[in-house]
């Protein structure tokens, strides 16, 4: 595989070049010259399409990006991911999270446990025992199954989550709740994660004296120990932040029910067969990753914004925040030597329009240009009609009336921006949409050349709060 530099690449230099081309050109003049262009700069598939028209590039832009993964060895990467090689180099293990969702395909070891947890999640729902259930888990053992929830839940259960070490975050996640009638799920790959396992203890002492845990976890034996009445397996070759397909979802699934987590992970697998097979041009995860890249080291933004116009999707900047930020925040490759470009941005965002009253004033007339990912679910008519408002203005801003408008009433206009349709917002559709960024996380790795599955540059702050509670003790 193809570990070089991707600054040494042939493509890498014609792009830099290329660049310098496009830093005077205008979006608005691309859309007014080019007609064609909307129905040309767009992407299909399964049940989601991508329209990339708004975008500072043309149809070379894109030919070089695609030769710029070519060169990186993508295809190889590619095939590594879906056959669970190691690319996991600093921590020796695969990311194998397509394999969760890969239904008859799966492992024996995922089959087994889907079924333990679909026959324990319909028990739990129709015996009606527990009225809530409280999910005990913090960053990738959080983030995916609250997004679930609060996307699709079906109000069967009450479900709540706790993720905070600050005891007010379970506090509030317990009101009103009975003891008798509320089931814990402790997720923690490692089932050492301070705020997970404070909140677990304080669990029990809420409890008083009932096993009401269920445990989700790769360290097995720390969950036996704990006493969980159940215990579901995860692997070390998941990580947390790609977690939520297995166990870890396990609160998703007792809040949607059985029918839309199969449904879910069959949108997941939508979308793997779809980064597999399309070619570059039409491949949606490739060409956001790709695009993400030109604004990045190309025309140097900084950050992203994603606005999913649609309350449903609430959550999902904060989910995607960590997949990738956690994954791609990285300042060495993977020989360890010193990157000289940048990797991910700070990723950020709000649903719409309620976005639009609060920051969209930078987006529209700050320094910064933010290129932004738009995520239309059909929705409502006018949440749709407000979506396609702001990509508007963003493109061609004032430009027209310019002359009759003082300074601070200019919009410059010439914003990037994407807009991801998703056909319906159902459980297939999210889980379109969650795999669509995974594969967008994992292409722009491959391009810069780091690990995207370790986190190691979480693990100081932890050590550190440990030695100063240790002094304070
Ligand atoms: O601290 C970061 C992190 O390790 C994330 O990568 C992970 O999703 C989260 O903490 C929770 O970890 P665990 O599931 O082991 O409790």
């Amino acid at each position: 595989m193809n570990t070089t530099p991707p600054t040494a690449c042939r493509a890498w230099r014609n792009l830099e070049a290329h660049a310098e081309s496009w830093r005077g050109a205008s979006i608005a003049e691309l859309l007014d010259s080019d007609p064609g262009r909307m129905l040309r700069f767009v992407a299909e598939a399964p049940g989601l399409r991508l329209d990339y028209s708004r975008q500072r590039l043309g149809g070379l832009t894109l030919k070089m990006l695609e030769q710029l993964a070519a060169e990186r060895g993508f295809e190889e990467w590619r095939r590594g991911l879906f056959t669970g090689a190691r690319l996991n180099s600093t921590e020796d293990r695969a990311a194998w999270h397509t394999a969760l969702r890969a239904g008859s395909e799966a492992p024996d070891e995922v089959k087994q446990t889907l079924n333990r947890m679909f026959g324990l999640s319909e028990q739990i729902r129709s015996e009606k025992k527990f009225k809530r259930i409280v999910n005990l888990g913090t960053g990738g053992s959080d983030l995916g199954p609250r997004l679930l929830a609060d996307a699709l839940g079906d109000g069967a259960l009450e479900t709540r989550f706790a993720a905070n070490v600050d005891p007010a975050d379970l506090a509030r996640a317990l009101e009103g709740a009975d003891p008798a009638r509320t089931l814990f799920v402790v997720v923690s790959k490692t089932f050492t994660t301070q705020e997970t396992m404070a909140n677990a203890a304080r669990a029990k002492q809420f409890l008083q004296g009932r096993n009401h845990f269920i445990a989700v976890t790769a360290n097995t034996e720390a969950a036996k120990r704990f006493g969980a009445m159940e215990v579901l397996p995860m692997w070390d070759w998941v990580g947390g932040r790609f977690s939520v397909w297995s166990a870890a979802g396990f609160s998703a699934l007792c809040a949607l029910g059985a029918g839309r987590f199969a449904a879910f992970l069959g949108g997941g697998r939508d979308m793997d067969r779809h980064f597999r097979e399309a070619p570059l041009e039409s491949n949606i995860p490739a060409l956001l990753a790709l695009i993400g890249v030109w604004n990045i080291n190309f025309l140097g933004a900084a950050t992203h914004a994603v606005l999913p116009y649609a309350h449903a999707l609430r959550l999902l900047p904060a989910y995607l925040q960590q997949l990738e930020m956690e994954s791609n925040g990285k300042r060495v490759d993977r020989e360890g030597r010193e990157l000289s470009y940048a990797t991910a941005p700070v990723v950020w965002g709000a649903e719409g329009t309620v976005s639009q009253h609060s920051f969209h004033q930078l987006l529209h007339q700050g320094t910064q240009v933010v290129p932004v990912d738009f995520i239309d679910a059909g929705a409502d008519p006018v949440l749709s009609a407000n979506l396609q408002a702001q990509g508007d203005a963003l493109a061609w801003g004032t430009a027209a009336r310019e002359a009759s408008l003082p300074p601070h009433r200019r919009y410059p206009g010439n914003r990037p921006s994407s807009t991801i349709v998703l056909e319906k917002l159902d459980a297939t559709g999210l889980g379109r949409l969650i795999a669509l960024y995974e594969h967008k996380v994992f292409t722009q790795g491959v391009v810069w050349n780091i690990n995207s599955f370790d986190q190691w540059g979480v693990e100081l702050g932890k050590q550190l709060a440990q030695e100063i509670l240790q002094r304070k003790e």
